[in-house]
Parts: structure tokens; C-alpha cells; sequence
């Protein structure tokens, strides 16, 4: 293949539902001439509650199925398919692959002051220190403090992200972090960049929260810039959204989290 066909292919995002597209939503924001084709696995969502094994199983189908479509890129835009799964997937599939742990805690290293970095996640991203691992691996003396949490995901799929409900849940939570003196906090799952302002009252203005999804974005810039596969062109821009279960609700909800409505997805059996 040339390099300019290269370089016009689309980046391929998967996600365990379609948290993924507040991943999505920062590549569009960053790079608007980046084609892309999404796979929201809709049909065996949550990833979170599931053993590693499943989660690993799980991800290798989507990625076949995205590099079936003929994609430059694949990005692991799900948490805890990234804590889980991305070894696996780089060592079966040779396309470059970007998870969005790897992002997030190279920025939270970046900015601590104190050294303490809380990271909350689903319980299976907890469960597997990933964070915990990828911030060692950068800055030993770093402590982690994490905490699953896991009510976050269908308060934010409910569009409960703020509101008495939404901050009587981040404190039961994020007590326990507030205590241990942590200056920066990474948001590690797909769903909680939408709870942001109540996470942010609740854990005090004094901590700076890390999205995952916007250093993601980064990342994804960086490396295809350092491959020489950015796409320049806008007039070969396209989107397609596939979802291993399509349902009303699922497409209203996806509109909250990419920002604008989706207007056409296809029902996929991978
Ligand atoms: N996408 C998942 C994550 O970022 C959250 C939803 C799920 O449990 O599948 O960890």
C-alpha cells in the first residue's frame, strides 16, 4: 500500500459500550481530518464486573473485526480493556496500538507535586493495577491510592451526573482518596469525564483530575505524526459506528457522550 492510502485509513476505537466515545469525541476534537471507525460492544457490556480471561477474549474479536475494515490504528478506548488486554493484543495483532492507561498516567506523573496520585476505575481496571504499574514503571517513589467505583457507569449512562444523587455517590466513594493527601486524581474509566464537576466538588479544587480521553487524543497525534500516517486531507473523511447491540436507548445515551447525535449505526455479530 502507498503511503498516502496509508495515511488516509481510518484509526479503528473500540469500547465496551459506547462510553468509548468520550475517547471519540477528543480525536474529533484534535484531529478533525482523522477518519474513524467505531465498534461499541453493546451486546456483552459491562467489561468492568468481568474476569480477565472474558475481557481478553472480548477484545481480541473487536480488534479483528476493526482490523477486518482495513484501519491504520487501533485504539483501545475501554479502561479495562486496556488494563486487561493490551499486552495480548500487541503481541497477537502487528498495527500500532494505544490504550488509554498508558496516556493518562504519564500525564498524572507529570504533574504531581505531592506524589500521591488517586486513580478510580471500574473494579476489574482497580482489581488489575494497571495504573498503579504504569506510573511505577515512569516514577517508582509515586504512591497510588485507588478505588473502584463502580456506580459511576450507569449513573453517567443515566445522565445522573450531577445532582444530589451523583455527589451523595462521589463521596461515599472518594472519601477514603480525599483522606490520603493525593494532589492529582486520573479518571480511568470511559464514563467519568461526564461526572467530571462533581468529582472535581466533591475531591476539593485542589486536586487536578486527569481525563484519560483528551491525553489519549495526544497520543494518538503523537504517534501517528512519529509513523508518518497523519492524515492531512479532509475531503476523505468518514465515520461509521457499529454496535454489537443496537437499541433505542443505547443511541441516546451515545449522543451524550460523543457530544452530538449519531445519526446512522450498523447492528454487527463479531
Ligand atoms: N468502558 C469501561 C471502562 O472504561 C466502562 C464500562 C464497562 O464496565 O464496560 O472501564
Amino acid at each position: 500500500m502507498t503511503d498516502s492510502k496509508i495515511n488516509s485509513l481510518p484509526i479503528g476505537v473500540f469500547d465496551s459500550g459506547i462510553g468509548g466515545l468520550t475517547v471519540v469525541r477528543e480525536i474529533l476534537r484534535r484531529l478533525p481530518h482523522e477518519s474513524f471507525i467505531y465498534l461499541g460492544d453493546t451486546a456483552r457490556v459491562p467489561y468492568g464486573t468481568k474476569s480477565s480471561q472474558t475481557v481478553i477474549r472480548y477484545s481480541q474479536s473487536n480488534s479483528r473485526f476493526l482490523i477486518s475494515k482495513g484501519i491504520k490504528l487501533l485504539v483501545v478506548a475501554c479502561n479495562t480493556a486496556s488494563a486487561v488486554a493490551l499486552p495480548s493484543l500487541r503481541w497477537d495483532f502487528e498495527i500500532p496500538i494505544i490504550g488509554v492507561i498508558e496516556p493518562g498516567a504519564r500525564k498524572a506523573v507529570r504533574i504531581t507535586k505531592t506524589g500521591k496520585v488517586g486513580v478510580i476505575g471500574t473494579s476489574s481496571t482497580i482489581k488489575s493495577n494497571a495504573y498503579k504499574k504504569a506510573v511505577e514503571n515512569i516514577a517508582s517513589e509515586i504512591k497510588i491510592y485507588s478505588k473502584a467505583c463502580p456506580l459511576f457507569v450507569p449513573l453517567a449512562e443515566e445522565g445522573w451526573i450531577d445532582g444530589k444523587i451523583a455527589e451523595l455517590t462521589g463521596n461515599k466513594y472518594l472519601e477514603p482518596l480525599k483522606e490520603s493527601g493525593i494532589d492529582v486524581l486520573i479518571l480511568g474509566c470511559t464514563h467519568y469525564p461526564l461526572l467530571k464537576s462533581t468529582i472535581q466538588k466533591v475531591i476539593g479544587d485542589e486536586v487536578v483530575l486527569v481525563d484519560s480521553a483528551e491525553e489519549t487524543a495526544l497520543e494518538i497525534e503523537r504517534t501517528l505524526k512519529e509513523n508518518g500516517i497523519s492524515n492531512e486531507s479532509s475531503s476523505s473523511y468518514k465515520s461509521e459506528f457499529y454496535l454489537t447491540d443496537v437499541s433505542e436507548t443505547f443511541i441516546s445515551i451515545a449522543g451524550r457522550f460523543l457530544g452530538e447525535r449519531i445519526e446512522r449505526v450498523e447492528q454487527v455479530d463479531i
